[in-house]
């Protein structure tokens, strides 16, 4: 949810302060993938999700014009940054979507931070991914997410001893940590601990380790993609006949891979947040629609992560649409509260009401608007600076109550003559001096008090928290 409001924020940011292009209306959404490369499968079930969400709900929304502007990063890191540095300075790209894998995705991390884009991580998956920009929403999922249950399930259904095979990077290590921790903490034993390189790996000579080990089950992270492969040499060892259980996390039984593997996946058991054979009216209607338009290929998690993406996209912008309208409500809102020191001070000193009154309470409001519109807008710098919303207002209040005081002081002490004289001519300046004296003697303190409380209630758009969801926030 802090992630929503960071994202819908950010993006508010970006749709306002834009200067004047010609493509105003058009948000381009850039999305970085492997089109080509070991990852390339990613990058094909992405773009068909992002594509299929578009061709569900139209390209516009909310006046906008949404453009998708698919990048092929190849899976190398430095292209990836080139590309999203790209996207921003040359596209004009309001969104950075995608990611195929870790590395990918924490290279675009200081881009989005320095240029205030979200970026939408819909692949990768280590869980500390969104620690590392808070401009960073992710709609994939994370391996702890997936280990840990996998461990809870293995220790109840009789496996006693694993050997644990991972890709040797981020998402692997977390799968790991999190897989052998809450299995150890069930009574199981991880026996070794194997570790694979993710380039062009071989995994002949470690799954000959596993069968020397004759653990009762093995637990495998290889990412979306590497499954087929995997599989294929678990065969060819005979590991399948060893009577070794394959476990692991649903990157290895990747729906889009599984017609290749065949029946070497019959008995494995994987834990994951998407089947393509999850059993629910939305998602056979999901599945169907993405095999109607991608010539019958199944989608895997990676699609469903895209299609979140945007659907997470198109929800922002509804969301901040119509936004700023709301600033000029909260800044009218001291009109009425300076009112009524204006009408207290008519009412104890039994002056009636009057034109004279009538125009202290017009010069009453422009003042009491002046000082709204001010506490207001340095309320935004202030997180536009990335203080959290109470600290913004805090600072707001400590750094504006100054110019409040003395806008206030300074009305009140130039008509304070009038309002207590008795003269000549005083029926025709009392009045105004009366209702300004009032109004400006109870303003600073319901504007610095009552309008901070409103303004936190109900201003949310801009939020950029200091304090981000740590461990596996997705
Ligand atoms: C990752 O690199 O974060 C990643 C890639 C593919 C997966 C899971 C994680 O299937």
């Amino acid at each position: 949810m802090v992630r929503f409001s960071v994202f819908c924020a950010a993006l508010t940011a970006l749709l306002l302060a834009e200067p004047a292009h010609a493509d105003d209306n058009i948000v381009t959404v850039g999305m970085i993938l492997p089109m080509t490369g070991q990852q390339a499968s990613t990058g094909k079930q992405e773009r068909a999700g992002a594509e299929l969400y578009m061709q569900q709900h139209g390209d516009t929304v909310a006046g906008k014009k949404i453009v998708l502007e698919v990048k092929d990063d190849t899976g190398a890191a430095d292209v990836t940054k080139r590309l999203a540095e790209e996207l921003i300075g040359n596209d004009h790209a309001k969104v950075l979507m995608g990611f195929g894998l870790t590395p990918l995705a924490l290279a675009t991390a200081p881009v989005a931070t320095e240029a205030k884009v979200p970026e939408i991580v819909s692949a990768a998956a280590t869980a500390m991914i969104t620690e590392k920009s808070p401009y960073i929403v992710r709609t994939s999922f994370t391996l702890p997410q997936a280990s840990a249950p996998m461990a809870e399930w293995a220790a109840k259904n009789g496996i006693k001893k694993v050997v644990t095979v991972v890709a040797d990077y981020g998402p692997g290590i977390d799968a790991e940590k999190w897989f052998s921790e809450t299995f150890e903490k069930n009574g199981g034993s991880v026996a070794e601990k194997i570790r694979v390189p993710l380039k062009n790996p071989d995994f002949a000579p470690f799954l000959q380790r596993v069968k020397d080990d004759a653990p009762d089950a093995v637990f495998v992270f290889v990412p979306s993609g590497q499954g087929a492969i995997f599989m294929k040499e678990f065969v060819e060892r005979g590991l399948d006949k060893s009577g070794i259980k394959l476990i692991g996390t649903g990157d290895v039984t990747d729906d889009d891979l599984l017609a290749d593997i065949g029946d070497a996946a019959l008995g494995a058991v994987t834990t994951h947040h998407y089947s393509a054979a999850h059993d629910s009216p939305e998602n056979k209607a999901f599945v169907a629609a993405f095999e109607k338009a991608n010539n019958g290929m199944r989608p895997n998690f990676m699609a469903v992560g895209a299609y979140d993406g945007m659907a997470l996209i198109y929800q922002a912008l509804e969301k901040t649409k119509g936004d700023a309208s709301g600033d000029a409500l909260l800044a009218a809102s001291v009109i009425p509260m300076a009112l009524l020191g204006g009408i207290f001070s008519l009412w104890i000193t039994r002056t009636p009401f009057s034109v004279s009154a009538a125009i202290g309470f017009v010069a009453l409001f422009g003042i009491a608007a002046m000082d709204g519109i001010l506490i207001l807008s340095y309320y935004h710098l202030s997180l536009e600076s990335g203080l959290s919303r109470v600290n913004a207002m805090l600072q707001t209040c400590r750094t504006q109550l100054r110019p409040v005081m003395m806008t206030c002081i300074v009305a009140c002490v130039g008509l304070l003559p009038a309002a207590f004289s008795s003269g000549i001519g005083s029926q025709v300046q009392r009045p105004l001096a009366l209702v300004v004296v009032g109004g400006m003697l109870l303003a600073p303190a319901l504007i610095l008090l009552v309008l901070p409380v409103l303004v936190l209630k109900f201003c949310r758009a801009q939020e950029l928290p200091e304090e981000l969801p740590r461990e596996g926030a997705t």
